[in-house]
């Protein structure tokens, strides 16, 4: 996957990773971006910085009739950006269960849509590819956003499985354990943070590189190392600390 002259199409453009996204992949060279949001009004700064080459388009990924245009919208689509994500930050018996069915209607069944809807648009252009952004909570639960870790559980297993599906047509799938970004999402997460251009410019070099798995930051690849070494002692230190 080549980045240069590539046409990208990024969930959850509008802030945060996919904002930094947006911005990376017009400095790597991009023919064309599509920068989606629920709000299509929320991505005036994205299409700004590069009216010629960025598109903005409505897209809730929870949304089937919004997902089927934007595939028939993007046909010349090589990339796909799987980046909106939902984070309810609650427990398992949390007094409610509605944050964590909208993580999973968000993380899992809406990305899952994404790739179903665009995998033959990828396999038309040759193949393509699709940067999946995970997070370390996809490896290793942490106690305290137990539901969320649940759901991108739940997307790490889908792109295991699509990864084999997806090979015939020559499509790269690349799973993203992100740690610690800056972003809304992550203003009560400790630091040290990477910005989120940073992460993207370190995501779409492993891409180009061939890697099917990536840690981008400094606290992915710390937790990364230390599960590595003992599974079973970090997550008994992560319910101890809990
Ligand atoms: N920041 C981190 O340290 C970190 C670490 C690991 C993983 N991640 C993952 O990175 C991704 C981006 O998060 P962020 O850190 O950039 O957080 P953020 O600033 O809170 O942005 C979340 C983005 O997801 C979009 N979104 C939410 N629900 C959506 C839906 N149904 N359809 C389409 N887009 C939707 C939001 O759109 P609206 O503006 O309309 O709400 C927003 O653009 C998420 O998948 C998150 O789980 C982040």
């Amino acid at each position: 996957m080549k980045i240069q002259d590539s046409v990208a199409l990024v969930t959850g453009a509008n802030r945060g990773i996919g904002a930094g996204f947006v911005t990376g992949l017009l400095e790597r060279g991009a023919r064309r971006v599509y920068a989606t949001a629920r709000d299509p009004a929320t991505l005036a700064a994205a299409v700004a910085a590069d009216p010629a080459r960025v598109i903005a388009l409505e897209l809730d990924v929870t949304d089937a009739a919004e997902i089927a245009a934007a595939a028939a919208r993007c046909r010349d689509l090589t990339l796909l950006v799987n980046n909106g994500g939902a984070a309810a930050m609650s427990r398992f018996l949390a007094p409610s269960l509605n944050g964590a069915r909208l993580e999973m209607e968000v993380n899992f069944w809406g990305q899952l849509a994404m790739i179903r809807a665009f995998a033959p648009v990828l396999a038309a252009q040759g193949g393509g590819a699709i940067l999946q952004i995970l997070s370390i909570g996809a490896m290793t639960v942490f106690p305290q956003v137990g539901t969320y870790c649940a759901s991108k559980y739940a997307a790490n297993a889908m792109c295991k499985g699509l990864r084999a599906e997806l090979a015939p047509q020559g499509t790269q799938v690349m799973s993203v354990f992100s740690g610690a970004i800056e972003s809304d999402m992550s203003k009560n997460t400790p630091g040290p943070k990477i910005s989120a251009l940073t992460h993207a410019h370190n995501c779409l070099a492993a891409l180009e590189d061939g890697q099917e798995e990536f840690w981008p930051d400094f606290k992915s690849q710390r937790v990364r190392d230390a599960w590595r070494k003992d599974p079973e002692a970090f997550e008994r230190a992560l319910r101890d600390r809990s």
